[in-house]
């Protein structure tokens, strides 16, 4: 029970990889707030309370700093702290060349997957700092390291996490928070089950991956709890990569 009494706040969790996290930090006894637009993420709370845990759901756009800050605020109100925040939330836009993604489509993926990491750290640093402890993980992408063809927004958005997360982390650091992002590998989620029933696709895709498979989100749990812990307590300005040795090769 590594998070025995302990708020912990998490974007994007009415489904995928925020959902398995939501539901891994309750079972080891955190007292969980999610913020998402879906309100699909009541059945999270649903299924952690199903197990005896604690959770509370509150609508929230993370591009929007009206929410966020309410958001972080109901977490604080609800158990008078935040000790950790899996700043997850994010979309990934239809693929097309470089060229022929409209104004819109860049603006949309920058304010949920960039902006909304920003907001959502720009809340919560001041209230850890004044803690003098706190943790914060971003979900960034090997789309963040990396370049994929036909993502142009989603890549500059991933790589952008990783700029704001190294950037909160030299800043915060002497005031006991820690700040980190992790970059999933495919991850098997409502966010690429498309690409599962496109034709050739894990024909290709296989090849390029040593562990020869995509994630479960459950896989991404226990190293999410893990950099949220004190375990990770020297881990500070880290890109942690969780791709099956993905961009190894
Ligand atoms: N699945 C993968 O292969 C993969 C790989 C690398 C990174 N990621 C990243 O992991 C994170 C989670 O994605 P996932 O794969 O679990 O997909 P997902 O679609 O299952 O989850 C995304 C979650 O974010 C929420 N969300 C989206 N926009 C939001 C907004 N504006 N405000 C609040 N909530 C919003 C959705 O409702 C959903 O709950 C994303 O940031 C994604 O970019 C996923």
């Amino acid at each position: 029970m590594r998070f025995e009494g302990k708020s912990v706040l998490v974007t994007g969790a009415a489904t995928g990889i925020g959902r398995a996290a939501a539901i891994a930090f309750a079972r080891e006894g955190a007292m969980v707030m999610i913020g998402d637009y879906n309100d699909k993420a009541e059945e999270t709370v649903a299924s952690i309370e199903g197990e005896g845990g604690t959770a509370a759901f509150r609508h929230c756009d993370v591009s929007k700093g009206t929410d966020v800050e309410a958001l972080v605020a109901a977490a604080v109100k609800a158990h008078g702290r935040l000790d950790a925040a899996f700043n997850n939330a994010g979309v990934f836009p239809p693929e097309k060349m470089f060229a022929d993604f409209d104004e819109e489509a860049f603006d949309c993926t920058i304010a949920i997957n960039l902006k909304g990491v920003f907001l959502c750290m720009k809340a919560q640093l001041p209230i850890m700092a004044k803690q003098g402890k706190g943790a914060i993980l971003n979900t960034s992408s090997v789309g963040g390291v990396i370049a994929n063809p036909g993502m142009a927004p989603y890549i500059a958005s991933k790589h952008g996490v990783i700029g704001l997360t190294r950037t909160a982390a030299i800043e915060y650091a002497k005031l006991g928070v820690r700040v980190n992002a992790l970059c999933p590998g495919f991850v098997r989620t409502p966010m690429t089950e498309p690409w599962f029933h496109r034709e050739g696709f894990l024909e290709a895709f296989l090849p390029t991956s040593p562990i020869g498979r995509p994630a479960a989100p459950e896989e991404m749990a226990g190293t999410v709890l893990h950099l949220c812990s004190d375990e990770a307590s020297f881990t500070n300005g880290a890109v942690i990569i969780a791709d099956g040795g993905q961009t190894a090769i």
